[in-house]
This record gives C-alpha cells, sequence and structure tokens, in this order.
C-alpha cells in the first residue's frame, strides 16, 4: 500500500509520528509512506523539533504555505496538495485532527482517486470554531473514518455517516505511552520547578488569544495563583500579548517560555498538580497521565474527561479559573475510553484492508 501523509500543525507531528513508526518497524517492505508538510508551521520550536525528537522521517515534501487567513491558506495547501497527490497516486490520503491542513488534504483527496482516512474522525464539541468546520468537512469527504472514542462513533452515526468507519482508539494515546518512558524531565530544574507544586499552563486557541478581555482575565487568573506557573507560549499567543501590552506582566508574574518539546512537554504535565489550558491534545494528555485539568474553553470534543470529573471547562471566566484551579482534584476513578494504546497498529491494518494490498 502506498500511502499520502499530511501534517503542517504541531499536534500532527505528535499523532503521525506513531503511524509512521508502526509503517516503517512493522510493517517495513510492505507498505510505503510519503510525507507532506503543509508548511503550516514552521518555526523550529512548532516544527523541527518534533521531527527530531520523535524521529519522523523528513518530509518528502514541504509546501511551504505558512501563516495566512484561512481562506487563503486552505486554497494554497489545497493546489499544492492536489499536485502532490496527482504526482505520487497514492493508495490512500491519511489525515490527522482539525486544522486547516487536514480540510485542505481532505478536498482534495475527496475528489481525487485516492481513499480519504481520517485519523481523529467523530470528534464533536458543538461549538462554532474554524476546527468544528474542519472536522464535520472532513468525516463528511472521508471513506476511512478512523474513531478515537464510542462518542466518535455515536457522533458519525448522528451524522449519517456509517459507511467505512472503524473504532480505533486515540492515536495520541500511543504517542503519549511512547513519550512517558522517554519524559526529558531535565526541563524540570531548567524551570526551577522540580519536586514542587506548580500549574503548567497553555493558551493558543484564537477565542482566547484574539480577544483582549479574554486574555487578560486568563492572565490574570494565572498570575493570581500561589504556585509557580509555566506557561510555555505559541506564537499566536506572544503576538497578542505584546498586541494587548500583556506581555511583560505575564512575563513578570509567569515562566513565561518558548514552546518545548514533546518529551519535556510531557516531563512538565507528569509533574505539574494541575494544567489550565486550551488545548485538546493536552486536555487529553492530563487525563492520560492523571493530572487534573482546567480547560478555557466553553465546550470541548473530549467530553469524556469532563464527565469523569478530571477536567473542568470553565471558558475565560477569571473567578471560574481561579476556584478550579485552587480546587482540582483526582477523582478516584477513570474510565478508559480512548482504547488501549494500539491506535497505530489497527490504523495501519484498516487500511490495509481497505485497499487490499
Ligand atoms: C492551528 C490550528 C489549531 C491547532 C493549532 C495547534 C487551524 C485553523 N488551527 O492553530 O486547530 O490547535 O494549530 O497548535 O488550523 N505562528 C508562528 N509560527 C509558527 C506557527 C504559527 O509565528 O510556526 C503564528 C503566526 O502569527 C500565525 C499564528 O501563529 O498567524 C497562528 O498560526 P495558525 O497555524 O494559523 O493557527 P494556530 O493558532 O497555530
Ligand atoms: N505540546 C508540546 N510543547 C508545548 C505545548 C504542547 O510538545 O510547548 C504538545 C502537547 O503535548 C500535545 C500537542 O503539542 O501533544 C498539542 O498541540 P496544541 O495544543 O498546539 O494543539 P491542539 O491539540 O489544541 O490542536
Amino acid at each position: 500500500m502506498k500511502l499520502l501523509t499530511v501534517v503542517g500543525a504541531r499536534p500532527q507531528f505528535v499523532k503521525a509520528a506513531v503511524v509512521s513508526r508502526e509503517l516503517r518497524n512493522d510493517h517495513q517492505n510492505e507498505h510505503e509512506e510519503v510525507l507532506v508538510h503543509t508548511g503550516q508551521h514552521y518555526d523550529e520550536e512548532m516544527s523541527e523539533v518534533f521531527f527530531e525528537e520523535l524521529s519522523i522521517p523528513r518530509p518528502d515534501y514541504n509546501l511551504g504555505v505558512g501563516s495566512k487567513t484561512h481562506g487563503t491558506q486552505t486554497a494554497e495547501m489545497l493546489a499544492g496538495l492536489e499536485a502532490r497527490i496527482e504526482d505520487e497516486n497514492p493508495d490512500v490520503v491519511l489525515v490527522y485532527g482539525d486544522t486547516n491542513s487536514t480540510l485542505a488534504a481532505a478536498i482534495a483527496a475527496s475528489k481525487m482517486e485516492p481513499l480519504l482516512a481520517h485519523v481523529e474522525a467523530g470528534m464533536r464539541s458543538g461549538s462554532d470554531i474554524p476546527e468544528e468546520t474542519n472536522r464535520v468537512l472532513t468525516d463528511h469527504g472521508g471513506d476511512l473514518l478512523l474513531a478515537p472514542s464510542p462518542d466518535a462513533l455515536d457522533n458519525l452515526e448522528r451524522e449519517g455517516i456509517t459507511n467505512g468507519v472503524h473504532f480505533t482508539g486515540d492515536v495520541g494515546y500511543d504517542a503519549l505511552l511512547w513519550a512517558r518512558e522517554r519524559a526529558d524531565e531535565s526541563v524540570l530544574s531548567d524551570f526551577g520547578v522540580r519536586g514542587e507544586e506548580f500549574v503548567l499552563a497553555t493558551v493558543h486557541r484564537d477565542t482566547n488569544t484574539d480577544d483582549p478581555e479574554r486574555l487578560e482575565a486568563i492572565i490574570d487568573a494565572l498570575a493570581d495563583d500561589p504556585r509557580r506557573v509555566v506557561l510555555p507560549a505559541h506564537p499566536r499567543t506572544v503576538g497578542f500579548l505584546e498586541a494587548f501590552d500583556l506581555y511583560e506582566r505575564a512575563e513578570r508574574e509567569l515562566t513565561l517560555t518558548d514552546p518545548v518539546g514533546y518529551r519535556q512537554f510531557v516531563a512538565l504535565l507528569d509533574s505539574a498538580s494541575v494544567v489550565t489550558t486550551d488545548s485538546g491534545g493536552v486536555q487529553k494528555e492530563a487525563f492520560f497521565l492523571d493530572t487534573p485539568c482546567v480547560t478555557l474553553r466553553e465546550e470541548t470534543e473530549w467530553v469524556e474527561t469532563v464527565e469523569s470529573g478530571w477536567n473542568t471547562l470553565v471558558g475565560a471566566d477569571g473567578d471560574a479559573i481561579r476556584r478550579a484551579m485552587r480546587d482540582a482534584t483526582k477523582p478516584n476513578e477513570k474510565p478508559t475510553p480512548y482504547g488501549d494504546g494500539n491506535a497505530a497498529e489497527r490504523i495501519v491494518e484498516v487500511l490495509a484492508n481497505a485497499t487490499g494490498i
């Protein structure tokens, strides 16, 4: 089988690494993978660092699209991907998650010969955000819908998508298990939190970063926590902290750093007393690592983390953030809705069966 895998943003490097490893290690001579990087993320700490530490093969193509408005970015990716699919003629185009890179590849592939396979199919938060548009359109154009949880299966069925649907479990869980064994704990000393109680925080959703009131409420609440708060800041967030004159306050009151590598991030998350975030992936990783999570959103697609009491949705309400961070505890029980850590193996199996190769 010949696959063309499309990645572009940080969370996609983490997830694609696991499936690439499975393809190379266990099916070395059976399958061929062509890797296309759209260039959506391009800073060294948002891209290159993941290829190095996760031993992801060099991309065969980098479309170099970079930061643009949604329409222009998606359109440039679409044109570039169509040409690569045409040239490479794969059996399957494999896409991950819910970014503009996912959508561009889905639009291109759904009108061409190869099967379109979507990892993280069926995730829904019920909100009107760009990622939800990307998820829904990708699923409706897809041929193979690789669902990480039973809830995702229900969502697909509710939308009338029943063909090509498979429960695989979550590749993010596979990735986390791999990284936990290799966590880079030197970061704990670097940030002065080894053996200390501390909060880990990440913020990058446009609804939080681009809105001065919400961003200020979040920074204020983080700054008020008596513990040290480590905030590895996404470049989008740095830009808006500067634009809204919040950067100096954040730098003074928080441990504000560049984004860190995945193995460092996992070490921080595993040791933190609580994580405060608006990331999709981080909510789930916190759940896997038994770290209570406070989510800076009004809704989430990872509903099981909230229903089980491990994750609290607080939006950007300062008092709610403070309270949830202060009161965060570990529930006694935890369900296991996201599979058994062998999602990559199942994904490769489903793709091979579907193509008959
Ligand atoms: C994108 C995804 C989001 C995902 C996130 C993961 C979409 C619509 N959004 O959001 O779902 O959660 O990636 O991190 O696809 N920038 C840099 N350097 C980089 C990358 C970005 O400076 O390497 C800055 C640019 O100012 C850019 C901004 O960050 O305009 C936003 O980047 P973009 O890729 O458009 O969206 P994200 O917010 O990263
Ligand atoms: N991550 C990382 N370094 C950081 C912040 C996040 O390696 O400084 C990892 C994190 O462990 C997770 C992924 O990046 O695997 C999540 O990416 P992000 O929050 O940007 O995107 P989302 O999951 O919200 O789409």
